[in-house]
């Protein structure tokens, strides 16, 4: 059973605050092998209040380690979402003695100009770090990007673009994204805009944030773009555009809706800026529908785990792959492989190291399959696959406390995208969590039983050829803090 100290389901690996509320990601870049991750917290309180930049750092991505609040709110307003770069070149001028400069670009958001009613009360500002991300001064020139007139105009994500040689802003602007370019993050002109015709519509644009990606010796460019609500399973979800941009246009491919993760909980994710070759994604593992609501106290609301990105398919069926990062080796208790495995059920692998973190990875020719969790409180938890309406599906409507939300307690489906004749479902839990990907689909979902849940049971055909890779995870050994 979890315990009551206020730490009831919170996870291991992924990392969430110590205490009080968290939402988007913020900021995150890595440099010199440390990660930052910032983050919009509300140090007041366990719902969303007035914004801060919460920090965390991590050499791995998955041991975080929560740092002081980097941003306080001041007269311009609250510190919204943003991004980070290094400024390698000092093109902002902040850099001092050698010292390269981190600046932050967020978004001012001043709750006086909004309850006046006026309609420019979100601007973009900077913020610079010469102590590599741990400390940060605000820029006095701020806000460096104004507000036209357009009530939702934020969240701004930049970028080097080295064709043009120049910043690009990829901004939310209400219903479409707004690219912005500049010299040195203070002086910023508008380039264009994107999305009004194409794209899901059902709720506000947020969040998003391009970058190239290269696949069989091409240049592709992917635009993230998050909506609240309007999702796949109602809520708010991250979509997803494959196209071009020339340092001044993004063109779609096509106009497909394509949807980065299916599942309710994984909003509001960007990429981490850094030199690395293969992106690395993270979403704020919840929904704006119940995340105030959810069962913790202390704390609230973790991020997803980190997932690399990357192109695949051929042709016109070309998509985003998502796939969690590799465990850190050091962190794994126990790995194994099933070959064979001709019995119907699941290994039995939670019975031994209770409350312990799980990757397994389910491989066998495609039918259906229903994985069961259950607990001593007769909770449970269903997840699979639906051979017959080729879906995927996460079944949470008795997962244990579920009232405190009526779009809550529902199951939640995803296509498979994939024709492939092997199923290959490959799952992390962890304690409310848990994130499904077969390469092609991803869905994340959380869920809070009052005990702790052990998979123990699942429905495959006695007889069937299966494969079950295990991984567990030591949780003396993972400070997911
Ligand atoms: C997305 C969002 C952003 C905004 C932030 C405020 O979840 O609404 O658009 O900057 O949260 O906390």
């Amino acid at each position: 059973a979890q315990s009551d100290s206020g730490e009831a389901h919170r996870p291991m690996i992924h990392f969430s605050p110590e205490r009080h509320w968290m939402n988007d990601p913020n900021g995150m870049f890595e440099y010199k092998g440390v990660y930052h991750l910032f983050f919009q917290y509300y140090p007041g309180g366990n719902k969303w209040g007035p914004m801060h930049w919460g920090h965390a750092t991590s050499k791995d991505l998955f041991r975080w380690k929560e740092q002081p609040i980097a941003l306080y709110p001041d007269s311009l307003g609250y510190i919204f979402s943003g991004s980070a770069v290094v400024d390698k070149n000092n093109t902002s001028g902040f850099g001092k003695d050698g010292k390269v400069p981190i600046v932050a670009i967020f978004t001012h958001h001043d709750p006086k100009g909004a309850d006046a009613g006026k309609q420019d009360y979100q601007n973009q500002s900077i913020a610079y770090s010469l102590d590599e991300g741990m400390t940060w001064t605000k820029y006095a020139g701020n806000p460096v990007l104004k507000n036209p007139g357009i009530i939702d105009f934020r969240d701004p994500k930049v970028r080097w673009h080295e064709d043009t040689r120049q910043w690009i802003m990829t901004l939310a602007t209400k219903d479409r994204i707004t690219f912005f370019a500049s010299p040195d993050l203070k002086n910023w002109k508008k380039l264009s805009e994107f999305g009004e015709k194409v794209g899901a519509h059902g709720g506000v644009w947020e969040c998003p944030d391009l970058f190239p990606l290269r696949y069989k010796g091409k240049n592709y460019w992917v635009l993230l773009v998050s909506i609240n609500p309007g999702g796949p399973n109602g809520g708010s979800a991250t979509q997803y555009f494959l196209g071009d941009f020339n340092g001044k246009e993004f063109t779609p491919r096509d106009t497909l809706t394509r949807w980065l993760d299916y599942g309710p909980d994984n909003y509001a994710g960007v990429t981490i800026s850094s030199d690395k070759q293969t992106p690395v994604f993270i979403g704020w593992m919840s929904d704006w529908r119940y995340a105030q609501d959810v069962p913790t106290t202390r704390w609230r609301s973790a991020m997803t785990l980190p997932r690399t990105l990357s192109i695949q398919g051929e042709g016109n069926n070309l998509a985003v792959r998502t796939y969690p990062l590799d465990f850190p080796t050091s962190l794994i208790s126990t790995r194994y492989t099933l070959k064979n495995f001709t019995f119907g059920g699941p290994p039995d692998v939670y019975n031994t190291q209770k409350d312990s973190l799980l990757r397994m990875r389910l491989t066998m020719p495609v039918t259906s399959v229903a994985i069961q969790c259950t607990n001593g409180k007769g909770e449970k938890l269903v997840f699979g696959y639906d051979h017959s309406t080729n879906q995927y599906f996460i079944d949470r409507s008795e997962a244990g406390n579920t009232d405190f939300h009526p779009d809550f307690p529902k199951i939640i489906y995803a296509p498979r995208l994939t024709s492939s004749k092997t199923l290959e479902l490959d799952f992390i839990l962890d304690r409310s969590s848990l994130e499904l990907f077969d390469g092609w689909t991803s869905m994340t979902a959380i869920f809070f039983p009052t005990e702790t849940f052990r998979i123990t049971g699942s429905s495959i055909p006695y007889n069937f050829p299966v494969e079950w890779y295990v991984e567990m995870l030591n949780p003396a050994r993972s400070p997911a803090k």
